[in-house]
């Protein structure tokens, strides 16, 4: 090709043959966006043609198709696509190898083999394609300008294709507004079946189904919205769609075989009231929807939150008062899902965490053929499987951020007789996972991972798992309940010693399912073997929420907080000791317990604070709590010097270099250690702050300025969703000056 592809000019012709609303549509965005000097209609129907100039949409009109393609820059054929044989023939004396010939046709398989048909070859020229916009009006008169802006395009070139011929389409598309992708011709073709052909067919046969009933006229008089949404699409142009189901019978008539399986095991389960079988596969389908709502909107949701910069300022100053309660346990949250759906019957758990995180595991169960209802408002009702009831998932499972649900999941996961693969983030497949599939490895477990030891895991069922005994080699309660998890299905009995406490919500809520677990000093023993019976549960505040207002509160001179219903479990208390060592001024009141979980309402003021050499002993116990506490200790006199804490450096972050940077940053001398920090308190600066990506340290800067002189910037804070979605809402309520923007991608 002579073709001069900078793709700077203009072009001069282009040809749209077939003046519908597609072909009109594409060349009304050619005009708006000046991509060529002239449009030429060409159609069979004069006056579509009369129409198309009468309304602007084409500059001229040449009824003979020959006539209007020799020598233009690019040919659009828009018109049905049973058509495209024959127009590809009738043009073909007139293509002399340099004008490039697109379409815009709904299946693509059967274009390529007209194109193939005609011209012995794909011609290097020709490069398929397919616009996913429409309308169900139809016309040259329907046709805007603005129809693909911000819609996709889907190319499907061959090996044949020239990267020129595609450049040249795909540079078209762009320059009106289009997003534009690649895609393999069958993959298109099996696509579009299942996301428009099958819902075209459907509201077609729906809308012709009920028509014939005898009380039609009644069914449309009363039909409401939910008619009119699922059956707008039945108003297309039936000639068109005729041609689609006819051009993707095969891929269409594999979407109909899947679907009426689907719609059989409904009937199935309507037929014989199976409530849990309706509501699996509407809650399924919900969070799906949702999901891709939400997806099109562009809002948060796994995925793509993190790829959002959420930047927060928080304004130097303030005081914090007033009495509130954050949201639930992140970690009593995650095992109430998996042992509720591990156990006989059903479970209902109030005060659920819905953050991403502990949502994370949520959808995992789903994903595993679960059926769980909510959560709405925290509560979640959990229809328990039984010990073996879980199904392999149709895809891996994306834990998102979720450190916990992946540890705690390859457990669980590797006795099941299905092989399953879990994926993470960014930061969640940097994170070790060498320290659960070791002992897991010796359990009989088949776990793969990467060479490094992080994510991906992949899963081999099937295995059959023994009991071992297992000294941890660092406290971590990620590591423990992996291998009590695992253990629940192990031959014989599971031991791990801890070399410090960590929290026990594992053993805790196993107790509470009916399952005998012994906890003899650092030694935590199960037999595997039994079965779980579903219970309710009632899920504290999460201290680990809660200490940041603690902090806040305890930093600022005049501040007096309370927060409700913490659970206060002796192996989460750590912030409590560590802030009362520091002078810190805490009360604890209505201390009671709340299904098996002791639970109290915290009083913080302000006090002055000193720096100490926080006790080796507590760190497991607060572990979550420090890059807040080392706020508290930029605001303390004296200096707070942190050991043995080396597990801060594979969190969410690097816990200690992270703070360090940042304190820095904020004027505070900190400086990371091998296994901890040490900070001078000091006056505190203001200025920007990275958190890379972690919940924790975006919360902590913010509390921090609190006491700064000036405002503070802090960049990648999405993911603060992840443990406490109402942050900023409860921050601004005790007092804290808080805004939130979002700022194009985060480089996390
Ligand atoms: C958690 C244990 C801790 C903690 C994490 C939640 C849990 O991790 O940091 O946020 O729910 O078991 P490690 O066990 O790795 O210390």
């Amino acid at each position: 090709m002579t073709r001069d592809t900078t793709l700077l000019r203009p072009m001069d012709r282009v040809v749209i043959v077939g003046l519908g609303l597609i072909g009109g549509s594409f060349a009304m965005g050619l005009k708006a966006h000046g991509l060529c000097h002239e449009v030429v209609g060409c159609s069979r129907s004069r006056s579509t043609l009369d129409r198309g100039l009468a309304l602007g949409v084409i500059d001229r009109a040449e009824p003979d198709i020959q006539a209007a393609v020799a020598g233009a820059d690019l040919v659009m054929l828009a018109a049905p696509i049973g058509a495209t044989e024959a127009l590809l023939k009738a043009m073909a004396p007139a293509l002399d190898g340099n004008t490039v010939v697109t379409d815009a046709g709904s299946v693509k398989g059967n274009v390529v083999a007209a194109a193939r048909a005609v011209f012995g070859k794909v011609p290097p020229w020709f490069v398929p394609g397919h616009p996913i916009a429409g309308s169900e009006r139809s016309g040259v008169e329907a046709a805007k300008a603005d129809l693909y802006v911000n819609h996709k395009v889907i190319l499907t070139p061959t090996p044949e294709t020239d990267p020129e011929a595609l450049n040249l389409v795909q540079h078209t598309w762009r320059g009106m507004g289009a997003d534009v992708l690649c895609m393999d011709v069958a993959q298109h073709d099996a696509v579009l079946a299942a996301t428009s052909h099958l819902p075209h067919l459907l509201a077609f046969s729906l809308v012709d189904t009920l028509s014939k009933e005898d009380e039609n006229q009644e069914i449309f008089r009363y039909a409401a919205g939910g008619f009119r949404d699922f059956t707008r699409i039945a108003s297309s142009d039936p000639t068109m769609w005729h041609d689609i189901f006819i051009a993707n019978r095969q891929s269409v008539l594999d979407v109909i075989g899947h679907f009426s399986r689907g719609l059989e095991v409904f009937k199935t389960a309507v037929e014989q009231e199976d409530s849990q079988a309706i509501l699996g596969i509407m809650t399924r389908a919900k969070v799906a929807r949702d999901h891709f709502t939400k997806m099109l909107a562009k809002r948060a949701y796994s995925k793509t939150m993190t790829e959002k910069n959420i930047v927060f300022t928080a304004h130097a100053g303030g005081a914090v008062k007033g009495s509130i309660r954050v949201p639930g346990d992140k970690s009593i949250s995650h095992r109430s899902i998996m042992m509720g759906s591990l156990a006989d019957g059903v479970t209902e758990v109030f005060g659920f965490l819905e953050g991403e995180d502990s949502l994370a595991t949520l959808q995992a169960f789903r994903d595993l053929g679960v059926t769980i209802e909510g959560p709405n408002n925290g509560h979640v009702k959990i229809y328990g499987v039984g010990m073996h009831g879980l199904l392999p998932p149709h895809g891996p499972l994306y834990l998102g951020n979720s450190g916990t649900s992946m540890r705690l999941l390859a457990g669980l996961l590797s006795a099941q007789n299905f092989d399953v693969e879990l994926t993470g983030d960014e930061s969640l497949s940097r994170r070790p996972m060498g320290r659960v599939t070791k002992p897991l490895a010796q359990m009989g477990a088949a776990i793969e991972s990467q060479e490094d030891g992080t994510p991906p895991l992949k899963i081999q069922g099937g295995q059959a798992l023994k009991g071992i005994h297992y000294d941890m080699p660092m406290a971590s309660a990620q590591v423990k309940s992996c291998i009590l998890l695992a253990g629940l299905y192990a031959e014989g009995a599971v031991s791990v010693t801890e070399p410090a406490p960590t929290r026990d919500h594992t053993e805790r809520m196993l107790r509470g399912f009916g399952y005998p677990v012994t906890s003899d000093g650092n030694k935590i023993t199960l037999i595997g073997g039994g079965g779980l019976t579903a219970t309710t549960i009632d899920v504290p505040a999460d201290i680990s929420s809660a200490t940041f207002f603690m902090v806040a509160a305890s930093i600022t001179p005049g501040s007096d907080l309370t927060l409700e219903h913490v659970g206060i479990n002796p192996t989460r208390i750590g912030v409590l000791n560590i802030l009362r060592a520091m002078g810190g001024k805490i009360e604890v009141h209505n201390e009671r317990e709340v299904g098996g979980e002791p639970v109290a309402d915290i009083r913080v003021q302000y006090a002055p604070l000193k720096g100490i050499h926080i006790p080796e002993d507590q760190v497991p116990l607060a572990i979550d709590e420090f890059p807040a506490l080392f706020v508290a200790a930029a605001c303390a006199e004296g200096t707070t010097v942190l050991t043995g804490a080396e597990e801060l450096r594979v969190k969410e972050s690097d816990r200690i270099q992270v703070m360090a940077d940042g304190l820095q940053a904020l004027g505070v001398k900190a400086d990371a250690t091998a296994d901890g920090i040490v900070i001078e308190g000091g006056p505190l600066g203001g200025g920007t702050v990275e958190s890379h990506g972690d919940h924790r340290i975006a919360m902590s800067f913010a509390v921090a300025a609190l006491r700064a002189e000036a405002d503070i910037t802090i960049n990648n804070c999405a993911n603060v969703a992840t443990s406490f979605p109402n942050f900023v809402e409860l921050s601004r309520k005790v007092g804290m000056k808080l805004d939130v923007a979002e700022v194009g991608e985060s480089h996390a």
